[in-house]
């Protein structure tokens, strides 16, 4: 029998469109995975907490995407006994928030089935779903770059949405 997990990066408090929240959109999609399929959770958190503001936020997510910064977590999750990972994060200036590239080079992805899922407010998947198949070599990459708006992701629409990812692939 097959092992699953979703391992996902997301940002909380203030955001593009959907104002003060508690729980990151991503999140939301992550939580409903675990709840559907009953996979583990791993989050990608970051030892240096993004700003409340967004517009601070963002302030410190360009000065690491200036850099090429592989900013640290807080703990690791062992990916090696899984054979499923779900893999959400957002849409950050058109690419990878840069914690989870230092996630994705810090794992072994070879015969992983990975099903990548993302939020944004507007870009789309922005290319990310061909940058995690050159990042991730020898993992087959399933689910076709699924995206979101994260303003959708907190509504039943987009909860419907990740429930039909899920059924198409046939986990449900
Ligand atoms: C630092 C930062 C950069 C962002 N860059 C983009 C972007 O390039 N394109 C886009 O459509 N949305 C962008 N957004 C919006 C987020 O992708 C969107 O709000 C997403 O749903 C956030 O997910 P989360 O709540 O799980 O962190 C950005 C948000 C932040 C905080």
């Amino acid at each position: 029998m097959s092992k699953s997990i979703v391992i996902y990066f997301s940002r909380a408090d203030e955001n593009y469109g959907v104002g003060m929240v508690e729980t990151g959109n991503t999140e939301l999609l992550a939580k409903e995975i675990v709840a559907k399929t009953g996979a583990d959770e791993f989050k990608i958190e970051p030892v240096k907490k993004y700003p409340l503001s967004y517009q601070d936020a963002i302030a410190q997510a360009t000065e690491e995407r200036k850099a090429s910064a592989r900013p640290e977590y807080v703990s690791d999750v062992d990916i090696a006994g899984y054979d499923l990972i779900f893999f959400g994060y957002p849409i950050w200036w058109g690419d990878l928030p840069m914690a989870v590239y230092n996630f994705i080079e810090k794992h072994d992805w070879a015969g992983k089935v990975v099903v990548p899922f993302c939020t944004h407010e507007g870009s789309g998947n922005s290319g990310t779903y061909e940058i995690l198949k050159s990042k991730m070599p020898g993992a087959t990459l399933e689910g076709d770059g699924f995206e979101m708006l994260g303003s959708i992701a907190r509504t039943d629409e987009g909860i419907k949405k990740i429930d039909d990812l899920l059924s198409g692939l046939g986990v449900l």
